[in-house]
């Protein structure tokens, strides 16, 4: 029990609290960390768009929408999280506006549909899970 404990206070600590650093306490049970699914999704996702602002800044355009990310409907959550109602909500509007960067019938620059759907990134978390916000916000295109 006490392990359990441990390791959802580490998973907070790591993926959903506001500071950027792992306090020391925290380090300790660093072994005994297993990522969830969500979270490997998650990083997927950052690095996929972290490619995706560098194509779209060289001026190129991104090929295909990357079909695994329809996973956040399925993946499984770290225990303090909860797929409810609003998360699918969010879920929704993500995948809408990730989909919107590969149709090229669209009318609404690339830039600004990238930045759409960073902004429903940072929007689920606002609500759900705000320590990464901070290093999502950078993705950005100014
Ligand atoms: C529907 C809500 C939702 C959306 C949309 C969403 N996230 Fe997340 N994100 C989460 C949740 C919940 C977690 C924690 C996952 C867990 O612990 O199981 C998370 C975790 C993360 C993490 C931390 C992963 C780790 O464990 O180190 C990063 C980084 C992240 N998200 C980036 C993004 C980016 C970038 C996007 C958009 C491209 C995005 N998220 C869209 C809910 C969301």
């Amino acid at each position: 029990m006490k392990q359990r404990v441990w390791i959802i206070l580490f998973v907070v600590l790591t993926s959903c609290n506001s500071k950027t650093e792992t306090p020391v306490k925290a380090k300790k049970v660093y072994d005994m960390y297993v990522p969830s699914e969500m979270s490997k999704l998650m990083l997927d996702m950052y690095t996929h768009n972290l490619e995706l602002k560098q194509q779209i800044i060289n001026g190129q355009s991104p090929t295909q929408f990357p079909n695994h990310f329809l996973n956040i409907h399925s993946a499984q959550l770290s225990d303090f999280q909860i797929r409810d109602q609003q998360f699918k909500s969010f879920s929704n509007l993500f995948i809408t506006a990730q989909k919107e960067i590969y149709n090229t019938t669209s009318t609404l620059n690339l830039k600004d549909r990238f930045n759409n759907t960073i902004n429903t990134c940072i929007a689920c978390h606002s609500k759900i899970c705000t320590g990464p916000i901070p290093k999502i916000k950078k993705l950005l295109i100014k």
